[in-house]
């Protein structure tokens, strides 16, 4: 069950404010990207800018007002979830990163990507362009939103306790995630654990929880819910 509208809207935290992604902030998004992620390619000026070309009102920024940097992003597209698998790879969901499947007909908004520099973390960036995108939803009067969150955690605990007891204690506080603890706390809830979604993602040990937020004034007819997606093969 989704913890539906429990997450407050919540105003940038000071010194920062959220907007729509421009082209000047290309090479400062693809730092950061090189910054969090030690096994992926960073986003080209290309994927970028075929993001902004296909759903420019997804693509969020959150800029430091001082100094005019990017703090951190939230990436999104539209999709029709009946196309796909529950466990399909992030490469499958994004078209390999390019957004190509977008589709302004679909009922769920995908959360493709979130970001923070690593000076701007632990501000509530996060939660604020979380919200940002929730905001969207509920203009567009989506269904949800959707995505996959790593568990950069788990690998040190990989040896004793499966995926879903991980995902349980990091819930219920006991175990603390640098990723997934920031997702509960803002209001998204898990669907599954699923291996694959990034298969580079050492950290995670190859595996990822898909979460999601129901939007509460627009459910999704129950035959839509994400936990009757088929699984591959
Ligand atoms: C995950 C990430 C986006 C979080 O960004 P952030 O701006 O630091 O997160 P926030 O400051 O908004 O924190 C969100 C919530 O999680 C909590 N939180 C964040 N880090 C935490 C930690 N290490 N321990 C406990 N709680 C934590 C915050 O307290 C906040 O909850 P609350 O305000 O309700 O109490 C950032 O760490 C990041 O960019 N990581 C690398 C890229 C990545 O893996 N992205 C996720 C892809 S799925």
């Amino acid at each position: 069950m989704s913890r539906g509208g429990s997450a407050p809207l919540q105003r940038p935290p000071e010194g920062y404010r959220v907007r729509s992604m421009v082209e000047a902030d290309y090479p400062q998004i693809e730092a950061i990207c090189a910054a969090v992620y030690s096994t992926e390619r960073p986003y080209t000026d290309e994927e970028l800018a075929t993001h902004h070309r296909l759903f420019p009102e997804g693509q969020f920024v959150a800029e430091h007002e001082d100094s005019g940097d990017v703090a951190g992003v939230h990436f999104s597209l539209m999709l029709n979830l009946a196309h796909y698998h529950v466990d399909d790879s992030w490469d499958v969901l994004t078209a390999s990163g390019l957004f190509t499947d977008h589709d302004p007909q679909g009922h769920t908004l995908y959360g493709a990507e979130l970001m923070v520099a690593p000076r701007h973390q632990h501000h509530g960036l996060a939660k604020v362009l979380t919200n940002a995108t929730r905001d969207l939803v509920r203009a567009k009067g989506l269904w949800r939103m959707a995505g996959g969150s790593r568990m950069p955690g788990y690998a040190q605990h990989l040896a004793e306790i499966e995926p879903q007891t991980y995902i349980e204690r990091v819930r219920s506080g006991e175990i603390v995630d640098p990723v997934l603890t920031a997702h509960l706390h803002d209001g998204w809830d898990v669907v599954a654990p699923i291996r694959g979604y990034l298969p580079h993602d050492d950290e995670s040990a190859g595996w990822a929880a898909i979460i999601q937020w129901i939007n509460p004034s627009c459910p999704p007819p129950p035959e839509f819910d994400l936990s009757k997606l088929p699984r591959r093969g």
